[in-house]
């Protein structure tokens, strides 16, 4: 009762900020994203007899706490799912930081997800394995799959039909991005709780909902096309826009440092110099910045080049879960 799972982050296009329901991770609107392959977690989870509770050691130390009752619940759901009840003993490894805006909550719950339902000798579809990793973290649904991904928010309370679909593989478009790194620190609000205080407080939260539909149709249009100015103009708006709930939330609060808006800027003035590149943000200070291989060379030139910026990881388009 043995598995291994490796799983990619995901940057999200279209983002994910909001939940109409907390317990089940419900999403107020659909959200897009690329797999990324420079970022991962690598799990194994063996169930076994001899164990009198789940155990979870992260990057070789042993975890408790709510990062520890996270991944807790999220053995239950597939514990419920299987009708056994053992515990596990889960190893991970972060090839990414850990809750500093990389998404490491994408690429451990998906790992976490697809290692333990195999360890229970479970055999899912990918729809259905989406659905179940979504309850660890929204965005780890998407996860699932290489390329692009759209989360289906669905309209059922019970969130049978909410989970991640494939839009276009990684064999599709040579995009690439950039994970500009300012910041690897804890970050202060985490995304779910970020989250819970824009759709309780925030004024902008009901305009932020209601410009999704557009933008999703605008970007799976410019991503069939592999047309990368539409793709990176709709991406960098939906970004700012998110972010802009925050500032309206109360308290209000904000995710960007001052070299995030540096970095910004800094994607301006490449694209005002001719050089093709959009910027994204999740929920922490670093930047993503999305470009084409022939731009390679001069994008990660230019953004080593900025003050406050520690390191520059290149990325491209990554392949969904995998199994050892
Ligand atoms: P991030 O931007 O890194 O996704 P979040 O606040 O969304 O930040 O999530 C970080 C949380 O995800 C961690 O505090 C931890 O609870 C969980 N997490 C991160 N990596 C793993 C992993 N490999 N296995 C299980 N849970 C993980
Ligand atoms: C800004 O998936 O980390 O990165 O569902 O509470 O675990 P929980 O939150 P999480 O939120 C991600 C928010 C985001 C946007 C995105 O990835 O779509
Ligand atoms: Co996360």
């Amino acid at each position: 009762m043995k598995a291994t799972a490796k799983a990619h982050t995901n940057i999200a296009l279209i983002k994910y900020w909001g939940k109409r329901d907390e317990s089940f991770i419900l999403p107020t609107n659909n959200s897009l994203s690329l797999t990324l392959d420079g970022f991962s977690t690598t799990t194994s989870v063996e169930f076994r007899e001899d164990l009198s509770e789940d155990i979870f050691t992260l990057d070789d130390k042993r975890i408790t706490g709510v990062e520890y009752d996270r991944v807790r619940s999220f053995l239950d759901l597939i514990r419920n799912l299987s009708d056994k009840t053992l515990y596990a003993d889960v190893h991970s490894i972060n090839d990414v930081p850990t809750a500093a805006g990389f998404a490491s909550s994408a690429s451990g719950f998906a790992a976490l997800a697809g290692a333990a339902t195999r360890a229970m000798g479970l055999q899912l579809s990918d729809y259905e394995l989406s659905r179940i990793t979504r309850q660890g973290s929204g965005s780890a649904c998407r996860s699932i799959y290489g390329g692009f991904a759209e989360w289906q928010q669905g309209v059922k309370t019970d969130g049978s039909d909410s989970y991640a679909v494939p839009i276009a593989p990684v064999e599709h478009w040579d995009i690439r991005v950039a994970a500009v790194v300012l910041s690897a620190d804890m970050k202060k609000v985490s995304s779910r709780e970020g989250m819970r205080r824009t759709v309780d407080t925030s004024a902008f939260f009901q305009s932020w909902v209601d410009s999704i539909p557009n933008d999703l149709e605008q970007i799976k249009q410019g991503i069939q096309e592999r047309d990368f100015e539409k793709v990176g103009q709709i991406a960098e708006a939906n970004c700012l826009r998110m972010h802009a709930t925050t500032l309206g939330a109360n308290p209000p609060f904000t995710y960007w440092a001052d070299t995030t808006m540096t970095v910004m800027q800094a994607v301006q003035s490449l694209r005002e110099g001719g050089i093709s590149a959009y910027f994204t943000i999740d929920a922490g200070p670093n930047v993503k910045v999305l470009y084409l291989p022939e731009n390679e060379e001069k994008i990660k030139t230019a953004l080593m080049h900025v003050p406050g910026v520690t390191d520059v990881i290149l990325s491209r388009a990554g392949q969904g879960i995998s199994y050892k």
